[in-house]
């Protein structure tokens, strides 16, 4: 059953109420919009999809908390276990990767950072995730912050980035959350013609 109005504890802002209605008519049924959604509550919050941003979403959408959920798990994008801090830094492990020394990636940023896998720096600036195949193999070892992939990353590239991240003021993870809003929002016949 969805959620009632009373119930919620947070409210989308005007905008993300109207970008989710123009949103609706791209879609034929209320269901099938539920990744947008999810989209606009993530970039609403932070970057963090909590039982209250899924909750907002399933009443909006008419649908049940748990049906949201279960959609918002299944994706690995989507941020409901853990903060993504500003920046979420997510290095491939994967075989391209690892041979050309991801771990030693992983390691170096874990160190410099002071964080492990899934974990958040203090100042809520980082986050790291070991993640699946980015598809960006010939850039081996690569990690993806934000909707930009580095590599193939040494110490030096590794430094470099930490830096420019830590001199950015847009969270990265909102700003992509934001960027795949714009592009869903955009009329179906008007994505084919992205270059
Ligand atoms: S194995 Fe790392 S991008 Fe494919």
């Amino acid at each position: 059953m969805p959620p009632r109005a009373e119930d919620l504890t947070l409210q989308f802002s005007d905008q993300a109420i109207s970008e989710l209605e123009a949103l609706k008519t791209h879609y034929p049924t209320l269901k099938s919009c539920i990744l947008p959604a999810l989209w606009i509550a993530q970039r609403e919050y932070g970057g963090f999809l909590s039982e209250e941003a899924i909750s907002e979403v399933a009443f909006r959408l008419k649908r049940s908390p748990a049906e949201v959920q279960g959609v918002a798990t299944f994706y690995t994008m989507y941020n409901t276990e853990h903060k993504p801090g500003k920046h979420k830094i997510e290095v491939c492990t994967c075989l391209s990767c690892h041979f050309n020394g991801a771990f030693r990636v992983r390691d170096y940023i874990s160190e410099k950072l002071g964080i492990k896998n899934l974990e958040t720096t203090e100042d809520g600036m980082f986050m790291l995730e070991e993640v699946e195949c980015l598809n960006a193999c010939n850039r081996a070892p690569v990690v993806q912050v934000g909707d930009q992939y580095y590599g193939p990353l040494d110490e030096k590239s590794i430094d470099a980035l930490l830096e420019k991240l830590r001199n950015t003021d847009e969270s990265t993870v909102t700003q992509m959350a934001d960027q795949i809003v714009q592009v869903q929002l955009m009329a179906p016949e008007r994505i084919g013609t992205i270059q």
